[in-house]
């Protein structure tokens, strides 16, 4: 028997469906004390097939708890990526005195040969998201010809009173408006000559943010999923541009004419943000499905596939260069379910790496304030069979993983690898938050700027913890490791 089979991969604080295959975040609406998370499914099988909205809902980010598939395929087609809103004006006319939810997603109708027709439609639901009814004027919004359209992502625009849709259009993201959000009026097109163009472009976003925290210095950012190409060792991933946006036409800025990736590590994709998280709240936040299209169909978890990162605020801070760069920060409410394990500030190397030794942890968060010359490197999920290297390369001013010797790996030839990430303009120290869960690693460097995020299948045991680094005498600002223990399943 193999070790596949044994390991338990379903990580204890990151969302995978209890059964089955799971793809992109869907739908990500908050709405009566809940965070809806609806997501990509194929209840049937362990691979990618026809696609249902699978839903889960939690009241803290952190716990979830699955609840029955929202959105099944019909005489339109399957249920592809889209999202979700709070209808709180019944533009609709869906709802009477209570405002309810209306998810807008694209179908998905396979035609003779190869072709596809891609379509936008709506469902809504007026009992928080428990069931869902489709609109009998379906589909809402057609494309002329037979081109990939798909992923719509709705907002309400303030400033113009009315609804927006981004959606992916080939290798471009066509903008639309919409009184009510049946009719649609085409508005411009994004994408050409600017961006990476290597892959299909899917899943995009936009949204608002204040840079540096200041509400007077607002830019708009538009996150574009970048589907595989073989062509490229990187498979699938998210870029982002900032610029302005008028409720017409997203304008990038000069700094977006550089391709810039939100993630560095291979699996952060599709990710996008929550629709109507309360303005007292104020956090713009996001979820990734954790994986990449390369490998997604072969990962070795048994029962379920697919995991998404842990959430994440996104911010816009600006760099020494004046451009705004979009940083991620994992939620706070992760802080609610750790116990501390250890907590040492100002203490040796050599310290520090004795009482790593004394740990044996699934799942934990590593936070790491260290001098930022120095080169160093914690092990994780170190065991008999093999180790996850999340290291600081002083000399080249990069963060990185290291999952060559991770665990499972034969499942695809281009798993294995050291992932790195250039650390911007860091100050006299550099802050590390590691994440660390039963088949993933999520590093935030240098305040979120620098994000890795990878999957690793460790065999054997695996729960240890170590360091090297250049001088074990030097002195390590602070290092902390906290076990992270909500419900788990098993
Ligand atoms: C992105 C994606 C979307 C599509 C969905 C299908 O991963 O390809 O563009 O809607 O997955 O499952």
């Amino acid at each position: 028997m193999s070790t596949t089979v044994k390991h338990n991969y379903r990580g204890m604080y990151h969302f995978s469906p209890n059964e089955k295959w799971m793809n992109d975040p869907n739908g990500m609406v908050y709405f009566n004390g809940e965070y809806h998370l609806f997501f990509q499914h194929h209840p049937n099988g362990m691979t990618w097939g026809p696609m249902h909205w699978g839903h889960a809902v939690s009241k803290d980010l952190v716990v979830w708890e699955e609840l029955d598939i929202a959105l099944a395929p019909d005489e339109n087609g399957m249920i592809y990526s889209g999202s979700a809103v709070v209808d709180w004006r019944n533009t609709t006319g869906f709802f009477g005195d209570e405002p309810g939810l209306v998810a807008i997603f694209t179908h998905h109708l396979p035609q003779e040969g190869d072709l596809y027709l891609q379509t936008q439609s709506l469902a809504y639901s007026k009992d928080n998201g428990r069931t869902w009814t489709k609109f009998e004027g379906n589909p809402v919004l057609k494309h002329e010809s037979y081109i990939d359209f798909r992923d719509p992502k709705v907002f309400w625009h303030e400033d113009t009173n009315r609804w927006v849709m981004v959606i992916a259009c080939g290798q471009s993201v066509c903008i639309y408006h919409s009184p009510d959000l049946k009719s649609w009026t085409f508005g411009s097109e994004f994408g050409a000559g600017i961006g990476f163009h290597g892959g299909v472009w899917e899943c995009p976003d936009l949204f608002a943010l204040n840079l540096d925290g200041d509400s007077s210095k607002q830019k708009w950012v538009m996150l574009v999923s970048i589907g595989d190409d073989p062509a490229y060792k990187e498979g699938s991933r998210i870029q982002y541009f900032t610029g302005s946006f008028d409720g017409i036409a997203f304008t990038p800025d000069e700094s977006s004419h550089t391709v810039r990736w939100l993630d560095y590590g291979r699996d952060n994709y599709a990710g996008v943000t929550w629709s109507d998280v309360p303005a007292k709240d104020g956090r713009r936040l996001y979820i990734g499905w954790m994986s990449n299209w390369k490998y997604a169909n072969l990962t070795p978890t048994e029962g379920f596939r697919g995991a998404m990162t842990v959430p994440r605020e996104l911010q816009l801070r600006s760099g020494a260069d004046g451009c705004a760069t979009l940083v991620q920060k994992p939620v706070r409410e992760l802080e609610y379910v750790r116990v501390r394990a250890l907590e040492l500030t100002n203490v040796s190397w050599k310290e520090a790496r004795e009482a790593l030794a004394s740990l044996q942890l699934e799942s934990y968060e590593m936070k790491v304030v260290a001098s930022s010359g120095l080169s160093y490197a914690f092990k994780v999920k170190k065991g008999d069979q093999g180790e996850t290297v999340v290291g600081v390369d002083a000399a080249r001013g990069e963060v990185y993983v290291d999952r060559a010797k991770s665990g499972l790996y034969e499942f695809h030839e281009q798993f294995r690898g050291v992932h790195a990430a250039k650390l911007q303009s860091p100050g006299a120290t550099i802050d590390l938050q590691i994440y660390v869960d039963r088949s993933s690693v999520e590093v935030f460097a240098n305040g979120g700027q620098a994000v890795i995020t990878d999957l690793i299948y460790p065999e054997g045991d695996a729960l240890g913890i170590s360091l090297t680094v250049e001088d074990d005498r030097l002195l390590l600002a602070s290092l902390s490791v906290y076990e992270m223990v909500p419900s788990a399943k098993s």
